[in-house]
């Protein structure tokens, strides 16, 4: 005869009220929260934060489990809110139910393998535009912060993608302007103590105009875009997102919901791939052997080529270097969903009302999928080695329907970077350099990563 079990309550630090875990997690920052308590309850624990319940989720079957299996027990609703009142509306990162279903069903053929090929021009022009500037600065003035230098490639590529925006100083300023709507959620966020965003106090002011000119320049742009004859629109995402139909109801997309989808694009897709590019550098500096590998595949295949499309091909290990970075230190170390019917998971009882919380930072150094998970060794992501691991041992990108839209742009994009970059660079830490990684609302270097340009001595 079946016999029905309970499920099982979830185990976790649970003091009076969650008040403890509040000072702690801000005491400790979240990576050292959740490493303590991991080493503590393992790779599922509950969270009691004030009102909340926070399920900490490491174990990639339970991964699997919440993107997946029971997909629809989970939804991006309050603990999205910040996002959606402050950066990006009710873009692709924030819509829900049907609102999601039919933006992503439009957006999708533009980001398949075949679908961002259309970018790589962009990406391969701004990238040898990068290897100029890096030319003088290599002579000129070698300290660099990298990740600078990283945002500056990326957020052009991903401007000129979705706008065909060719203006450095638009693509300096909206850079910034966006920069400052990300830090201004992620402070109100973390300090619910803040003042009202009405009251005037300098930090609400330089929100509000940064929200402002960043309005203002997509506005412009779709307005300009929408009197033009459609014959010759330029041949970039806003373009496609304008003419994109609804092949169910025929529909085009509401003037608000294309200047939420390409804030959502600019927002999601820039800071995510200058930090992965930050990471790599980082992680080359400090794996010499690995370094040589990448140096001898660019040497080999590329020799005074050009990278193409086509020879990008022939660089597997590049790409193998970008995913170990990825794995090792992925730039959304956790990512949430809010849950809205009552689950059972691996006999634990979820609670309808919690948040889950995805921690691909932690997935990624799990003893039992990983051997000698701190090592950086790019050769776990070769195919023969990806075929043999548990699918969501590795979420860099997330996973399952709600997967991110921009994981091939991105790792294109990336590889284009390194293999023109690391082709004739080699960036230097400086001597007593210590790394401080913390997680935001990205996985960020606290200290930066200030290096030294100095041209490859060994290039053949
Ligand atoms: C290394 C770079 C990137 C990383 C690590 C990254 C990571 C992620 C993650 C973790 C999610 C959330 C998945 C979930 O909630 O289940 C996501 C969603 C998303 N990402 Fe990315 N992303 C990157 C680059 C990009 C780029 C370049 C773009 C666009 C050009 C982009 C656009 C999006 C969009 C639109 C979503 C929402 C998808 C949906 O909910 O349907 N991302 N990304």
């Amino acid at each position: 005869m079946d016999t029905i079990t309970a499920p099982k309550p979830l185990p976790g630090p649970k003091p009076f009220l969650g008040l403890k875990n509040i000072v702690d997690m801000s005491q400790k920052g979240l990576l050292e929260f959740i490493e303590k308590n991991r080493q503590i309850y393992g790779d599922i624990f509950e969270v009691q934060m004030g009102p909340k319940k926070l399920v900490i989720v490491i174990n990639p079957e339970h991964v699997r489990h919440i993107t997946m299996m029971q997909a629809s027990n989970y939804e991006k609703l309050e603990s999205y809110d910040g996002v959606r009142k402050y950066i990006i509306g009710n873009g692709l990162v924030t819509s829900t139910g049907e609102v999601w279903k039919r933006q992503r069903r439009l957006m999708a053929p533009f980001y398949t393998p075949r679908g961002i090929e259309s970018f790589a021009g962009i990406m391969l022009r701004d990238t040898l535009a990068a290897r100029e500037r890096w030319r003088q600065l290599a002579t000129e003035q070698p300290d660099i912060e990298m990740f600078d230098e990283m945002a500056l490639v990326t957020a052009s590529i991903v401007l000129k993608a979705i706008f065909s925006t060719e203006s450095p100083e638009a693509i300096l300023e909206i850079k910034e302007a966006v920069e400052t709507m990300t830090d201004y959620a992620g402070s109100k966020l973390t300090n619910p103590l803040k003042p009202p965003d009405w009251v005037p106090t300098g930090e609400n002011n330089r929100y509000w105009k940064a929200h402002k000119s960043t309005h203002d320049f997509i506005n412009k742009i779709i307005d300009a875009r929408l009197k033009m004859d459609e014959a010759d629109y330029p041949d970039d995402l806003l373009s496609k997102l304008i003419t994109a139909t609804d092949p169910e109801t025929g529909e085009r997309m509401s003037r608000d919901m294309l200047r939420d989808e390409a804030l959502t694009n600019f927002f999601a897709g820039y800071e995510t791939s200058a930090r992965t590019m930050t990471h790599v550098w980082y992680a080359l500096a400090q794996n010499p052997e690995v370094k040589a590998r990448l140096h001898e595949e660019l040497d080999r295949e590329l020799g005074v080529e050009e990278p193409s499309l086509a020879t990008l091909k022939r660089l597997p290990y590049t790409l193998r270097v970008i995913k170990e970075a990825l794995r090792l230190y992925p730039p959304a170390p956790v990512y949430a969903k809010d849950v809205i019917e009552d689950d059972v998971m691996d006999g634990y009882r979820i609670s309808k009302g919690s948040v889950v919380l995805l921690c691909p930072y932690f997935t990624h150094r799990h003893p039992e999928f990983w051997d000698e998970p701190q090592s950086f060794n790019p050769d776990r992501h070769a195919p023969e080695n990806e075929k043999l691991r548990h699918p969501q041992a590795f979420h860099p990108f997330g996973s399952g329907p709600r997967i991110c839209l921009g994981n091939h742009f991105s790792l294109l994009e990336t590889h284009i970077i390194l293999a023109i970059l690391a082709r004739e660079f080699d960036p230097k830490l400086l001597p007593d350099y210590d790394a401080n990684f913390v997680a935001k609302s990205l996985l960020v270097m606290e200290n930066g990563l200030p290096m030294t340009l100095e041209k490859r001595s060994d290039q053949v």
